[in-house]
């Protein structure tokens, strides 16, 4: 039995689904019914359900965009930091397993030498760099929360999308927004992240950090223009000069745009497509 927190949210029905597809049983637990932000309450539950593994896809991303968490820090930071913590602590005790939706917006760029991060790079984009939104902040600081209990999963999420149209979906996003802004970044097919994620426990991959995007970054153009070809839009999509005209008119808070390294993931055997064929795959099916 899977227990999954945070299943009411965007990436929480994924993991639903995908629960559902593969025929696994697991218990989704809503706050409302079980407080389980409270550690009392989550040994409680664990004790209850006697779970094998844990997901938690429960977190603070802050509505329409990151520059929500601005104005409502203390749930950010709750949601973010305090509950992976809290998460950590009752699983060690209770000698549960468990996985975490984490974020690649903990970055900003690329390394010096134009790859993507990997994994053991530190955050460039958090409280500690002193450069980044609440949102990246509050995320790096639940990732250094974990960073002491080694039976844990950390799946890097970044700017998930598929073929359903949404305010959540980044390419939903881009269609609404008036004016986007070019920038080279990794993205995570939602559909695929939650495929891989569960893969690397059924395949016992070893605990850790995991950047689980699709292998080869994007850039908003190269998007744009794949989105005009396949008809979902017709729009004429207006660009910001750069991100400096960008951050002046629409952003509240700094923004993450990064590219992540996705070869650990490979190596454990586990694959994902490529971004453009994943955006592409998405744009043909688009509902
Ligand atoms: N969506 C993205 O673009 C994105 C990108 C990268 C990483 N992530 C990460 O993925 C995780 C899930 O994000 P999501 O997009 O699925 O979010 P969402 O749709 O807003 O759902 C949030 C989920 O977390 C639960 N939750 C528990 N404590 C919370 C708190 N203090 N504040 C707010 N919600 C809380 C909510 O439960 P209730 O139903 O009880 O409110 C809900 O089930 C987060 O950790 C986020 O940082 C998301």
């Amino acid at each position: 039995m899977i227990l999954l927190l945070g299943g009411s949210g965007y990436v929480g029905e994924a993991f639903q689904k995908q629960l559902s597809r593969r025929g696994i049983i697991f218990a989704s637990i809503a706050r409302r019914d079980c407080d389980y932000t409270q550690p009392e309450t989550l040994r409680e539950l664990i004790r209850k359900t006697k779970p094998h593994f844990l997901i938690n896809s429960a977190g603070y991303t802050g509505k329409p965009n990151v520059d929500g968490c601005e104005l409502d820090k203390e749930n950010c930071l709750l949601g973010n930091a305090v509950l992976p913590g809290v998460i950590a602590r009752v699983c060690a005790e209770e000698k549960l397993v468990w996985g975490h939706v984490s974020s690649g917006c903990i970055y900003t760029g690329e390394r010096p030498d134009g790859s993507g991060f990997r994994e053991e790079d530190l955050p460039n984009f958090s409280f500690r760099t002193n450069n980044c939104s609440f949102y990246s902040g509050t995320k790096a600081m639940g990732e250094e929360l974990l960073g002491g209990y080694p039976d844990c999963y950390i799946w890097r999420l970044r700017m998930p999308f598929n073929e359903i149209d949404g305010p959540r979906n980044y390419i939903t996003k881009l269609m609404r927004y008036d004016k986007i802004v070019e920038f080279t970044n990794s993205l995570s097919h939602l559909d695929e992240f939650v495929n891989a994620c569960w893969e690397t426990w059924e395949r016992r991959v070893p605990f850790g950090i995991y950047n689980v995007v699709n292998p080869g970054p994007v850039t908003t153009k190269g998007v744009v223009e794949q989105m005009i070809k396949a008809g979902v839009s017709n729009k004429n999509f207006q660009f910001f000069k750069d991100e400096a005209e960008f951050m002046k008119v629409a952003a509240k808070a700094p923004r993450s745009n990064c590219v992540l390294d996705a070869s650990k993931l490979l190596k454990c055997g586990i694959k994902m497509s490529d971004g453009y064929e994943a955006v592409e795959r998405a744009l043909k099916i688009w509902v």
